[in-house]
C-alpha cells in the first residue's frame, strides 16, 4: 500500500480534533483552512493522487472523498454549536434574582372619585347622560332662566368661540346645567340622570380654582318631587361615598334656574382634618317652573330637582388634598398615590 493511503486515516483524525478543539468562529475558519481550503493539507493529499499508479488510484480517490466529506459535516457541526455559544449571554443567569416588574397604570384620582359617585347614583336608578362641552349660549344660559342681561353670567364669564357665519355664539361650558336642557328636549318625563363632565371658566389657577375643572349635575323629574327627596338622595350617597359619620347642611342660596335654590354644605371629620367645619361642596334646588316651559314640560303635572357637584372639591375631601392644581400636573409622585 502507497504512503499516501495510510496517511489518509490520521490526517482524518487529526484534522477531527482540530475541528473539534476550535473554540470559537475564527479558530474554526483558521481549522478549515488548515486542512480543506486550498493549502490545506487534505487538498495537498488530494494533488498528489496524480503520482499513484492506475490501480491504486480509483480506492485512494474514494478515501479521500470520504474523508472530504467527513471534514465538512464536522465542520457544519461545530459551526452550529459555536454560533448557538455565540447567541447566548457572555455572564451566566442567576434565575434567582427578582424578575423586573412592570409597573401597573391606574386610574387619575378624579376618574376615581367621578366612577364612585357614579356608582352611588345608579344604586338609586340614575343612569349617566352626557353632553357636548362646546355650548351655545341658549343651553348653557338662556334656557336656563339665565338672559343676557343676568348678572349670573359675569360670575361664569368664559371662553367664547366665534365660529364664522354664526349669530348664536358658542362657548365653552360653565357648568354642566347645560346638559339638563338637552336631556329634558330630547326625552318626557320622568328623569333621573346625573351627568359628570368638564366645565370652563376664566379664573385664574389657585389653590382652589382652575380654569378647567368637573363638575357632576344630576337631574330628578317627576311628579310630587320634594326637597326631601333632594336632601335624603344627596345624604345617601355620600354617607356611601365618604362614611356614614358624614353630615349634610343645606344653606338657601339663589339660582335663576331653581326655586327655591340651596348651596349643600358637608362636613365629617375629613374636613375637619382639613381645619374646616363645613364645606361648600354644590348647588342645588327645584327646578324652576320657567325651565319646565321652557323645555315643554307642564309645570303643573310635573316637579323635580336638580344639583351641581364639584368633583374636584369632593376628591380634595376624600384624599385631604390641600391644591386643585395637583390634579393637572400629572406629576407620578402625585398620582401613584392613588
Ligand atoms: N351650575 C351651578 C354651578 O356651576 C351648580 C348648580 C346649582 C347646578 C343649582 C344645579 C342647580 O343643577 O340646581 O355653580
Amino acid at each position: 500500500m502507497s504512503s499516501l493511503l495510510n496517511d489518509i486515516e490520521p490526517l482524518k483524525q487529526a484534522a477531527l480534533a482540530d475541528l473539534k478543539a476550535a473554540s470559537d468562529l475564527g479558530a474554526l475558519e483558521q481549522a478549515k483552512g488548515t486542512w480543506v481550503g486550498p493549502h490545506g493539507k487534505l487538498t495537498a493529499l488530494m494533488k498528489q493522487l496524480g503520482s499513484l499508479s492506475k490501480e491504486e488510484r480509483p480506492a485512494a480517490g474514494k478515501a479521500i472523498n470520504a474523508v472530504k466529506a467527513d471534514l465538512e459535516s464536522a465542520l457544519a457541526q461545530r459551526r452550529a454549536e459555536l454560533e448557538l455559544k455565540a447567541a447566548q449571554p457572555q455572564h451566566p443567569v442567576d434565575f434567582t434574582l427578582p424578575g423586573r416588574r412592570r409597573t401597573l397604570g391606574k386610574l387619575h384620582p378624579l376618574t376615581q372619585v367621578t366612577d364612585d359617585i357614579v356608582r352611588s347614583f345608579r344604586k338609586l336608578g340614575f343612569a349617566v347622560a352626557d353632553g357636548p362641552e362646546i355650548e351655545d349660549d341658549y343651553h348653557c344660559f338662556d334656557a336656563l332662566n339665565t338672559p343676557a342681561d343676568h348678572p349670573a353670567r359675569d360670575t361664569q364669564d368664559t371662553f367664547y368661540l366665534q365660529p364664522a357665519g354664526s349669530a348664536d355664539p358658542l362657548l365653552l361650558r360653565t357648568h354642566t346645567s347645560s346638559v339638563q336642557i338637552r336631556v329634558m328636549e330630547k326625552q318626557p318625563p320622568p328623569i333621573r340622570i346625573v351627568v359628570p363632565g368638564r366645565v370652563y371658566r376664566r379664573d385664574n389657577a389657585d389653590a382652589t380654582h382652575n380654569p378647567t375643572f368637573h363638575q357632576i349635575e344630576g337631574l330628578y323629574v317627576d311628579r310630587d318631587v320634594t326637597v326631601g327627596d333632594l336632601k335624603g338622595t344627596v345624604e345617601f350617597v355620600f354617607k356611601d361615598l365618604l362614611g356614614s359619620d358624614v353630615r349634610i347642611r343645606f344653606r338657601p342660596h339663589y339660582f335663576s334656574y331653581t326655586e327655591p335654590s340651596f348651596e349643600i354644605d358637608f362636613s365629617s371629620p375629613l374636613t375637619r382634618k382639613m381645619g374646616k367645619d363645613w364645606l361648600e361642596i354644590a348647588g342645588c334646588g327645584m327646578v324652576h317652573p320657567q325651565v319646565f316651559e321652557t323645555v315643554g314640560y307642564d309645570p303643573e303635572t310635573w316637579t323635580g330637582w336638580a344639583f351641581g357637584f364639584g368633583i374636584e372639591r369632593i376628591a380634595m375631601i376624600r384624599y385631604g388634598i390641600n391644591d386643585i392644581r395637583l390634579f393637572y400636573e400629572n406629576d407620578l409622585r402625585f398620582l401613584s398615590q392613588f
